[in-house]
């Protein structure tokens, strides 16, 4: 990967291109899919671990080398105890279950998060499924549970004070960087959030500074192929100007072929 591509958005002006690198989804409404159906919320759950299969399968078929979920965040900890453990089996189940699928696939699957409160068997099969698929190239699929944006900046700054003591006082944004969840991935270049809610809920908080927003209504396990091709679709119409004017934008796009917008 060019290393380019890999610039923070505010210290430079990242390359762009019409299909999305990065994707980054936030799968939500999967309690409300289930209780239209006057379905226990989780099967709504286990229902959306399909459009995740989906979802993986369409960024392969379309070229996004990136796509991070929001799975579990730091404050579903919140959430019925039952509704806590139910989620966290079908987390291990579904590792468990898809992992040969995804290596053979060449995927690469990394869980971000503070794993520091699953349990050991669930850590295991992660560090397991992670090590298996580190080499894979077709797409890196990261997953976030127990992830919090707050977290993850938190976590940054701890490992950098550690690593550079002596820049005390003096640390700039590309010191920080290195130490980010996900940092060794281009920027999110689309967000979406199913479910109607127009928030970020804690995701990916840093890294979602340039990033485009696409909100739709439907519920997570109703997310498909053709949903998901509108919001590529949307993203292709947004002007990414990155602090400059459009005729700027517009001017570097004639000269140089650097599409800023897609359409
Ligand atoms: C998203 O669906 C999945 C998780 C947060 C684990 P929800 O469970 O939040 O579904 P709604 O928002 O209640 O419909
Ligand atoms: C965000 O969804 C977290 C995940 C999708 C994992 P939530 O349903 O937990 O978000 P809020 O509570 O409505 O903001
Ligand atoms: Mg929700």
């Amino acid at each position: 990967m060019p290393l380019s591509r890999l610039f923070s958005s505010t210290r430079e002006i990242p390359e762009t291109s019409a299909v999305p690198q990065h994707i980054a989804i936030v799968m939500d409404g999967n309690g409300r899919w289930a209780r239209k159906r006057f379905l226990p919320r989780v099967a709504g759950h286990k229902r959306g671990v399909e459009t995740v299969r989906t979802m993986v399968r369409l960024c392969i078929e379309r070229g996004v080398e990136n796509l991070t979920l929001f799975a579990f965040s730091s404050e579903n900890w919140r959430r019925p105890q039952d509704e806590v453990s139910f989620l966290m089996n079908l987390f291990l189940q579904a590792l468990q279950g898809e992992v040969a699928r995804l290596h053979k696939n060449n995927i690469r699957l990394r869980i971000i998060g503070d794993l520091s409160r699953f349990d050991e068997v669930l850590v295991k099969t992660i560090r397991e499924a992670e090590a298996l698929t580190a080499a894979n190239t077709a797409l890196t699929l990261s997953v976030a549970a127990n992830y919090g944006g707050r977290w993850d900046i938190l976590n940054a700054i701890n490992q950098m004070v550690a690593a550079h003591p002596e820049k005390r006082d003096a640390y700039t944004e590309t010191d920080l960087a290195p130490f980010l969840c996900l940092a060794d991935a281009p920027e999110p270049d689309l967000f979406i959030r199913t479910g109607g809610e127009q928030r970020i809920s804690n995701f990916l908080v840093w890294q979602l500074a340039y990033t485009e927003f696409y909100f739709t209504d439907r519920l997570w396990p109703d997310f498909d192929e053709a949903a998901f091709d509108e919001a590529i679709r949307s993203y292709q119409q947004r002007e990414r100007r990155f602090g400059r004017t459009s005729e700027q934008v517009q001017q570097l796009d004639s000269s140089d072929g650097n599409s800023a917008k897609h359409a």
